[in-house]
């Protein structure tokens, strides 16, 4: 009787410190498609069980490049939100501005050093001190196929661009749209990393894409995945250019196309939709990529703030994200796998299974490269320059692979 008094006068006073301090923390997300809307619900419900209030700052625009902007905008009037979702070597970008707040005591009470890959947590460090939280790994590098319409066709999912190319002539005699492609800047370059993976190899890749390297840029290598990257355009429809992500991946769902190349957020639509994966839609590595592992890590810096219960709560958001009940909830509905290191991965499909332990080998062998297409690894001014030059190619029909490496090259020397 004693000990059930004691545990209520405990709760009591809990849940009073928790009001005393209830603050409310404004989240800038560009979460707004099925899957990743209920991924940011049980964002918003893991801290509004903390006490704190949160208010939504959904910009929508897969890839977030709307979302930035609009950050911008108010980073710039003094009126910064308490955290946005900002990823990559954004981060220090970011940082260098003096705007982010320093974590380092949350970090250390959870032991963030600990838990996390030592290369996903120097990206959330400015000089050495947490700015950032990190939510999740996705992999880029997968295509998402409609079984039934494979079958339909008489043909299989392919593991090389070759068989891609076999497979989409036959997917396309059927009546099908082969690839359900959305034309914006973010999604041809996805494509585009994909193919240069595949056909280039992760060595290739990494000269070419992450180091820049003029030579790799202008190379008989680089020339083939351009060639092949625009051959690929011919088995989208008409109505691609400005589809949004998300709309392509219901043609897949759908039956009305055969296949995407999108990383693992698509997983979170088939699965919102209510489709079983190995059944409705399968994943696999984008052709050629098997051994390889395209990686786009989710994270939220956060912002300096003055007030001092929205600092409470936004130290709440930042503890709140890296604890395993969260880690597990949110990639279960974002198609993702936990960031967090020795989370169970029982509940979670054969999809996410492979990407746990794709990641893990591959960055035992060398081959986990960062996402160029989702800011992993390019200071964002010549990110922003490849991928507008990358887009023109796709979209100009006279333009020649040469010409199109010698925009990329320059590009890619934009500061
Ligand atoms: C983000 C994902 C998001 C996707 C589409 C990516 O850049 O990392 O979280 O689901 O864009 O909006």
């Amino acid at each position: 009787m004693t000990t059930m008094k004691n545990t209520l006068t405990a709760l009591a006073l809990a849940s009073a410190a928790a009001l005393a301090h209830a603050g409310e923390i404004e989240v800038l997300h560009w979460w707004t498609a099925g899957g990743e809307a209920k991924a940011a619900t049980a964002l918003k419900l893991t801290l509004q069980k903390s006490g704190h209030r949160w208010r939504d700052f959904a910009v929508a625009g897969g890839g977030g490049d709307s979302a930035m902007t609009v950050l911008k905008s108010r980073v710039v009037s003094g009126n910064a939100p308490s955290a946005a979702q900002i990823k990559g070597p954004s981060i220090q970008e970011w940082a260098r501005e003096g705007v982010l707040a320093n974590m380092d005591d949350v970090a250390r009470a959870e032991k963030w050093n600990e838990l996390l890959p030592p290369v996903v947590a120097d990206v959330m460090k400015y000089k050495g001190s947490y700015v950032a939280v990190p939510v999740n790994v996705h992999r880029v590098n997968w295509l998402w196929a409609n079984p039934a319409v494979f079958a339909k066709a008489g043909v299989k999912v392919p593991t090389t661009w070759d068989e891609f190319f076999t497979a989409a002539d036959a997917l396309k005699k059927a009546g099908v749209v082969p690839v359900a492609h959305g034309g914006q800047n973010w999604q041809d370059f996805t494509t585009f990393e994909a193919v240069a993976l595949g056909v280039g190899g992760t060595d290739f890749y990494k000269k070419a894409l992450v180091q820049l390297d003029p030579a790799a840029l202008k190379s008989p290598t680089m020339e083939k995945v351009l060639t092949t990257f625009k051959r690929v355009k011919d088995y989208t429809d008409r109505n691609a250019p400005g589809r949004d992500w998300n709309l392509a991946t219901a043609m897949v769902i759908k039956g009305e196309a055969a296949m995407q190349i999108m990383g693992d957020w698509a997983k979170g639509e088939f699965v919102a939709a209510g489709k079983v994966p190995g059944k409705d839609f399968v994943c696999a590595p984008a052709p050629g990529t098997a051994r390889a592992f395209t990686f786009n890590i989710d994270s939220f810096a956060l912002f300096q703030l003055k007030d001092a219960d929205k600092i409470a709560a936004q130290k709440e958001l930042a503890r709140q994200i890296m604890a395993p009940e969260f880690q597990e909830v949110f990639n279960l509905n974002k198609g993702s796998i936990p960031v967090r290191m020795g989370m169970p991965m029982d509940k979670f499909d054969d999809c996410a299974r492979q990407s746990a332990k794709d990641f893990g080998d591959t960055a035992k062998a060398g081959s986990l490269v960062p996402s160029i297409a989702h800011g992993m690894a390019v200071p964002s001014a010549a990110e922003g320059a490849i991928k507008d030059a990358v887009s023109q190619f796709w979209n100009t029909d006279k333009m020649s692979a040469s010409q199109a490496m010698d925009r990329i090259a320059a590009a890619a020397r934009t500061r």
